[in-house]
Formats: C-alpha cells, structure tokens, sequence
C-alpha cells in the first residue's frame, strides 16, 4: 500500500521528493552530516545563513539548554558567498537533493548583493532569507520586525535574483499575517516559519545569563505551539507556499503543523541530538498517509478543524 503515496511536492517551484528539509543552522553545509545521513533523501537542505563576507560570530557560550529548547546565540558565523560556493558547493552539487541557501545582511543593499552573486551560481535550487538580523544603516532595527524593512529588503532581493525566494519570518511580531502577505505581493515564491524565538536564561549561581550575547534565540520543542500558531495564522493569509518549522522532532509534531496548512515542514535543533530524525519522519509519513488512505500530502494540508 505504501508505494501508492506520493510524498513529493513542489515548494516555490522547487521540486522536493518528500515535504521535509532541514532546517538553516542546524545542519551544516551538509558535508557534516553526510556521513550519518542519506542526503539524497531528504525533502531539501537549508544551509546555515551566508553573507557576503566571512564572517566570525560571537564569543561564547553561544548556546544553553533549556527546559524543552535549547538557546543560541552563535551570531552567523560562515565562510561568505565566495567561500561557501567554493569550499561546499562542489560537494552539494554531487548530491540529489535541492540546497536551498539561508542568506543574511548587515543593509539592504548586501542582501541584494548577496542574491545577486547566488543567481550566476549552478546548483542553488532557492534562497531562504534570513530577516532576524539588525539593519546596521537604518538604526539596528530587526529586518523581520518592521514591516516596511522587510518589504524593502524583498523586494530588493527580488529584483536582485530570478532564483526562487523564501523570506524566512521572525516570530516576534504582533501581526504575521501582514508579514505573510508582504512577502506575497513583495514576488516571494514561499514563506518559512518560524526563526528561534528571541529569549534569554541566566545562571543562579553566578546571576550571569547563559549565554555571552546576553540573548539569543530559542529552538525545540519549546517553541513549538508558537510556531503551530504562527503558521495557522500565515498559511490563512497567502496563497503561496508555507514551509513550517519549530519544534518537530517526529511525525505527531509534523502533522501538526501540516494540519494548519504548512505544504513542507523542516527540523532543525533535533538534528543535533538525533541526525537520523528526518528520515524517520518521511518513513513514519509515508506509512501514516497509507494508513489512513490518502495518497497524496495535499489531501491533508490546511484540513484542521476550527
Ligand atoms: C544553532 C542554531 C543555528 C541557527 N542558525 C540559523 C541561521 O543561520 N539562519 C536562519 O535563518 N535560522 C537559523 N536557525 C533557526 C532554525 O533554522 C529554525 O528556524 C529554528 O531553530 C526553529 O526550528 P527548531 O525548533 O526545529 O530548531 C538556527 C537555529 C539554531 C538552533
């Protein structure tokens, strides 16, 4: 029965055999998890978030458990556009599985610079777009939580690439629908949500917080009813596709987010304690679709009752 299932889906004309990727920052450039992992397997892979320039990140400790989550606060480091494309992508390239590129800026203009550079480069099946980042020229204010930056910044990435675009949004905001639907009519292919959440814990001991960066962002299952929330209230504002994330580990949490409309999901800090993670749940999908006779993801998509 299991042969009938047809898992495949195409994500911002992104053809993926299977609806679940990995998420930017939990996987490396790939390279890293080869060896424990099938990638040809996956749905996608979302590398960790490129800039144009190398790049260091913070001090540490850059991350703390927390009950259910974990806390980051790594600070993008990577290897650049030149770097990346030149150290990971001939590997990337050996492989059947689409690399969607996490990318990042300091200005809008580098954003654009960024997807600029990306669009002459063979083998980048999309760019997911990082908007938790400060503007450095306009104030240090988070790109994903103003909503005329975040436009701004689409919209040069647009004009900048004919590679598909999948803004990647911030959950701190008040209103995500109206994110969801600038990223809409600003050309994006798809959406994804949500980035970590921003937090913070601090030691009792010491009455230091966690983490040197003082705050970071938080990930794992703790997250999750947020991001089921936030991905409900999305999926109902735009008629592109929703890619959903934030706390799935197994099939359960997954379903969860397809019921609220996501049409691809993605694991990210599981990835850290149990590489194997997302193969498992495209098993445990395939049979779960075939157990309750459906054949294809869509017929689940969005079916929550309200
Ligand atoms: C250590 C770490 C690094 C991350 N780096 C990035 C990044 O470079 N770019 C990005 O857009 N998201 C980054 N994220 C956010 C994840 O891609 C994901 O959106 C978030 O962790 C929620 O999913 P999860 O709860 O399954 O981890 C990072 C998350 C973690 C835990």
């Amino acid at each position: 029965m299991s042969n009938k299932v047809n898992l495949s889906v195409n994500i911002a004309g992104i053809a993926m055999k299977n609806p679940v990727m990995v998420a930017s920052g939990t996987f490396g450039y790939g390279p890293e998890y080869a060896d424990l992992v099938d990638l040809n397997q996956l749905g996608a892979i979302v590398v960790k978030g490129i800039c144009l320039n190398p790049t260091t990140g913070n001090p540490t400790p850059r991350t703390a458990e927390v009950a259910s989550g974990l806390l980051n606060a790594i600070g993008l480091p990577g290897p650049g556009v030149d770097g990346f494309v030149s150290k990971y992508m001939p590997f990337l390239r050996q492989h059947d599985v689409p690399v969607i590129v996490n990318i990042w800026g300091k200005t809008i203009e580098e954003y654009a610079e960024v997807a600029r550079r990306f669009d002459q480069v063979d083998g980048i099946a999309g760019l997911e777009v990082n908007v938790s980042c400060p503007n450095v020229k306009e104030g240090s204010a988070l790109f994903g939580t103003d909503l005329d930056m975040f436009r701004r910044v689409v919209e040069a990435i647009r004009a900048a690439t004919r590679l598909p675009i999948i803004p990647k949004l911030a959950p701190n905001v008040a209103d995500i629908a109206a994110f969801a639907r600038a990223a809409e009519s600003c050309g994006a292919d798809a959406i994804s949500l949500i980035n970590s959440f921003p937090a913070m814990a601090v030691n009792i001991k010491t009455r230091k917080p966690k983490l040197a960066n003082i705050t970071g962002g938080l990930s794992g299952p703790a997250i999750r009813p947020v991001a089921v929330r936030l991905v409900w209230q999305a999926a109902q504002a735009v008629n592109i596709p929703v890619i959903g994330m934030g706390g799935i580990s197994r099939l359960d949490d997954a379903l969860e987010f397809f019921f609220v409309g996501a049409d691809a999901i993605a694991l990210g800090t599981v990835n850290f304690t149990n590489p194997a993670a997302a193969l498992t749940l495209v098993r445990d999908l395939e049979k779960y679709l075939a157990g309750i006779q459906v054949s294809s993801l869509s017929e689940i998509v969005g079916t929550v009752t309200t």
